[in-house]
């Protein structure tokens, strides 16, 4: 049966801003995130029938929660039945098997559930709808989770609304150096919802510049001036729901980080580095206790260059 496969990034939030409470009662954002090179690597295999699968391995993160996690509440099925709305598809025929090999943590704010649904929507694209307009890829993203449109424009931009609007922040010939990070997932699970239920309702908003500033050095690869633009509205109210976190931003600033911060709604945080040297040097002043990985931002994103592969 026809497969098509992709190497999904995961992310981190450089930026992440609350500007109010929507009448949906979803919060109004606005956030620059990066994908980062720690990849879940999507498999979907068509089927003649319309049974639908999901098997998940992990390679050096814990997937043992998701035993038993009904099929239809995985984030990778979800991205199925969104594609199959969106192309009127039912019946024989309509069905899939997915395969996601998993190396981001789960629950860690790293967009591990929304790189799987984004690199499913790319390969049903491949698959059943090459000529879908990205719009409608888009569409059926946003349907999913609010970090999965971003995730699906792949590299650095900049996300609005609830998360539906992305922008670029890149022009095509615009190829700046990545970043060095480490990022640490503290080893336990934040509910986004109960993080953004716990934040209340004023803006939480990091100046007017924030946004223009952290683009800026995004495109001049500047991981000295991006650590002055980090900044992350939910920071507090996580560091109250779980203090470790607090505590693993602190150990990065002590190793030399050149700027720590947490990704999305948490629990992973990481620190900016002056050099892959310099991340491996922070990562080891850590020292073993939680899950700690040295990454490097991917400015121009995978998805969007590469689409998936098809053999
Ligand atoms: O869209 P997603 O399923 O990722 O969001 C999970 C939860 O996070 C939502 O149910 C909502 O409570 C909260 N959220 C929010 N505002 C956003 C994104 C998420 O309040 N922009």
């Amino acid at each position: 049966m026809p497969t098509a496969t992709i190497d999904a990034p995961g992310k981190i939030n450089l930026t992440l801003e609350i500007l109010g409470v929507r009448d949906d009662g979803y919060h109004e954002l606005r956030s620059v995130v990066m994908p980062v090179s720690l990849y879940e690597t999507v498999t979907v295999t068509t089927r003649e029938d319309e049974a639908v699968t999901c098997e998940t391995i992990g390679e050096g993160v814990d997937v043992s929660e998701l035993d038993g996690l009904p099929v239809e509440r995985q984030l990778a099925v979800k991205a199925v039945r969104a594609m199959q709305r969106r192309l009127g598809r039912t019946g024989r025929g309509s069905g899939c098997d997915v395969r996601v090999v998993k190396r981001v943590p789960i629950g860690a704010g790293m967009g591990g559930g929304s790189a799987d649904a984004a690199g499913v929507l790319a390969c049903l694209r491949a698959l059943w709808a090459p000529d879908l307009p990205e719009a409608d890829l888009l569409a059926a993203g946003a349907e999913v989770g609010s970090d999965v449109p971003a995730m699906l424009v792949g590299g650095a931009a900049l996300m609005e609304g609830r998360g539906e609007r992305v922008r670029r922040l890149l022009g095509p010939e615009e190829h700046p150096a990545p970043m060095w990070l480490v990022a640490v997932f503290p080893g336990y699970h934040v509910s986004t919802k109960a993080v953004y239920d716990a934040c209340g309702e004023a803006p939480l908003t990091g100046g007017a510049h924030l946004c223009e500033n952290c683009a800026r050095s995004v495109r001049n690869g500047d991981s000295r001036a991006c650590a002055r633009s980090l900044f992350n509205g939910l920071q507090d109210t996580v560091n109250k729901l779980h203090p470790p976190t607090e505590r693993f931003c602190l150990a990065l600033g002590r190793g030399g980080a050149l700027g720590s911060l947490l990704t999305g709604s948490g629990s992973a945080v990481y620190g900016l580095a002056e050099s892959e040297r310099h991340a491996h040097e922070i990562r080891r002043s850590l020292g073993g206790e939680v899950w700690s990985n040295v990454l490097r931002t991917l400015p121009d994103g995978v998805m969007a260059a590469h689409g998936p592969l098809v053999p």
